[in-house]
């Protein structure tokens, strides 16, 4: 279905973009605590469920009145009609002219997406072949060449067929099968696939080949140097047995010689940062089984019906959106930090990096127009104490706005409450510092204050939870580009450095001459030479 007319009207022409600029001056001139101290009611008022998510934004500069106008801006910029367009397969990715929809991955089979003939009923059928290959695996029905049960699942992959899986894969480490084991492989210079080569037996490894466009730099070499490593050791029949194979490129799965049986298709209107939920996450799905992969699909759906469903005001992923848009362009804020309270979760910022920046670097919008205003923030982040030893110190006391979410689970997804119990007592300790600040008569020991943070708790890290809070993050990020008015499933920004690699590729590995570029790559290869 293709695209009605592209959004004319910039952000900063619409009448809520003009009452929060007068609002932001007013409420920044306030303390944060004195919000509290005003309001009795204040964290109930913004404290937001939905499903099995709890979102505090009351340590936010929010107030009843900043919550209207913020919706209203999105009614005004017209997110309605926007999340409708993309749950209806609308070509809302319009640059390249194709639907999106990875909300149909973890649709049912009676809920409305528009995806065209035969509709959700295949997505369904993939994941029952994902399922019957990962029970085989596990089972050890399907096992390796030599007879021996493939237990160590590596996946090969980069970008969102990589940080996707191995996110995930770390966050349920309480679901990991018995005796199965995750390894992944992504960078282009070998030495993950060295150290991986070293500590596993080829006769018990099944590597996983992911990649949308089979044509990955990184991945195709990493592939091909696992694939001499498999057929060394066990000969070439053996990579029929080893490999298996999500894309969407069938052509180059089987020029590689991948196993009809052990590949897994998907489709274009996959985007790859949202593709965990599709046969990207075959490897996940080898390493936990197939019902908990379903439960993270599930999750991921009762994020999506929340999303479609609740009021504005009311929405987590709407309301984190609009925050973001609040702080990036009414504070000036620059980046955004994501600091999660398990340890398990310490792949997610880097997974949240590239959902958020691939999507939201942008300056041009769908119109074709440039932006007028700042668009994604830089996002970063570090797993709980550990980010509190390296860059605490400059949230509490640097002289940059970083807002923070802290996402924090209340049982130990290890085992050890007493543990987490600590690990909660110092999120709520750092939120309520940032937020209050200290004062002293000594001027280094004084803390502003005045820091904002929104908390997600949840119960524990299981794998709807997980599902959850991966769909609450893809929804912030819609919500603030239907604000700017940015398509944000498309990445041309990446094309360029790729095609250089490309070319430097002959100059770096013989003595050709390099004879492209400017003095300085040229100087820089001429010193290389002497190693
Ligand atoms: O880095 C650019 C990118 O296209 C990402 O968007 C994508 O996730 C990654 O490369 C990997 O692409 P592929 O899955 O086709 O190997």
């Amino acid at each position: 279905m293709p695209e009605p007319k592209l959004t004319a009207r910039y952000p900063t022409d619409l009448p809520a973009w003009k009452a929060l600029k007068a609002h932001h001056k007013a409420i920044s001139r306030q303390q944060l605590r004195e919000l509290f101290d005003e309001d009795s009611n204040r964290f109930e008022q913004f404290c937001v469920e939905a499903g099995d998510l709890v979102l505090d934004c009351s340590k936010n500069y929010l107030t009843a009145e900043t919550r209207e106008l913020l919706v209203q801006l999105a009614d005004e910029a017209g997110l309605r009609e926007r999340i409708d367009g993309m749950f209806a397969g609308e070509h809302i990715n319009n640059t390249e002219d194709r639907a999106v929809l990875h909300v149909a991955l973890r649709a049912e089979l009676s809920d409305q997406v528009g995806l065209e003939e035969p509709g959700v009923s295949e997505v369904w059928q993939t994941l029952n072949r994902i399922e019957a290959f990962a029970d085989a695996v596990q089972r050890g029905d399907v096992r390796g060449a030599t007879g021996r049960r493939l237990t160590n699942i590596v996946n090969i992959g980069i970008g969102g067929s990589d940080l996707g899986p191995v996110m995930a894969s770390r966050a349920l480490r309480a679901f990991w099968q018995p005796g199965m084991r995750f390894h992944s492989v992504s960078n282009v210079d070998g030495t993950q696939l060295a150290d991986l080569t070293e500590e596993l037996a080829p006769e018990t490894t099944l590597l996983v080949v992911c990649s949308k466009t089979f044509t990955t730099q990184e991945t195709m070499t990493n592939a091909m140097a696992a694939r001499q490593w498999i057929s060394g050791a066990l000969g070439e029949r053996a990579v029929a047995r080893h490999f298996a194979a999500a894309s969407t490129n069938h052509a180059a799965m089987d020029e590689f010689g991948i196993n009809p049986e052990f590949r897994f298709g998907f489709w274009d209107w996959v985007g790859g940062r949202y593709s965990l939920w599709s046969a990207v996450g075959l490897s996940l799905a080898l390493v936990i089984g197939m019902d908990n992969f379903r439960r993270m699909l599930s999750g991921g759906r009762r994020m999506d019906r929340h999303f479609r469903q609740a009021r504005f005001g009311e929405n987590l992923p709407v309301l984190l959106g609009l925050l973001g848009v609040w702080y990036n362009n009414f504070f000036g804020a620059e980046s955004q930090a994501i600091l999660p309270y398990d340890n398990r979760l310490d792949r997610f910022p880097a997974y949240l990096q590239q959902l958020q920046m691939e999507s939201s670097g942008k300056r041009v919008r769908r119109d074709g127009r440039p932006v007028k205003t700042d668009t994604g923030m830089v996002i970063w982040g570090e797993a709980g104490n550990n980010a509190q030893h390296s860059f605490y110190q400059l949230l509490h006391q640097g002289t940059r706005f970083v807002p923070v979410d802290f996402l924090l689970p209340a049982r130990s997804s290890g085992g050890r409450q007493p543990q987490q119990d600590l690990a909660i007592a110092n999120c709520l300790a750092q939120s309520e510092a940032l937020m209050e600040g200290h004062e002293s008569d000594d001027p280094y020991r004084v803390h502003p204050g005045g820091r904002p943070s929104n908390t997600i708790l949840f119960e524990s890290l299981t794998p709807d939870v997980l599902g959850q809070l991966i769909a609450l993050y893809e929804h912030k990020v819609f919500v603030e580009n239907a604000i700017w008015g940015v398509n944000a499933f498309d990445q041309f920004g990446v094309e360029l450095g790729k095609k250089l690699a490309k070319s430097l590729e002959g100059a770096v590995a013989a003595s050709e001459d390099y004879r492209g570029g400017n003095q300085s790559t040229r100087g820089l290869i001429a010193r290389l030479r002497r190693y």
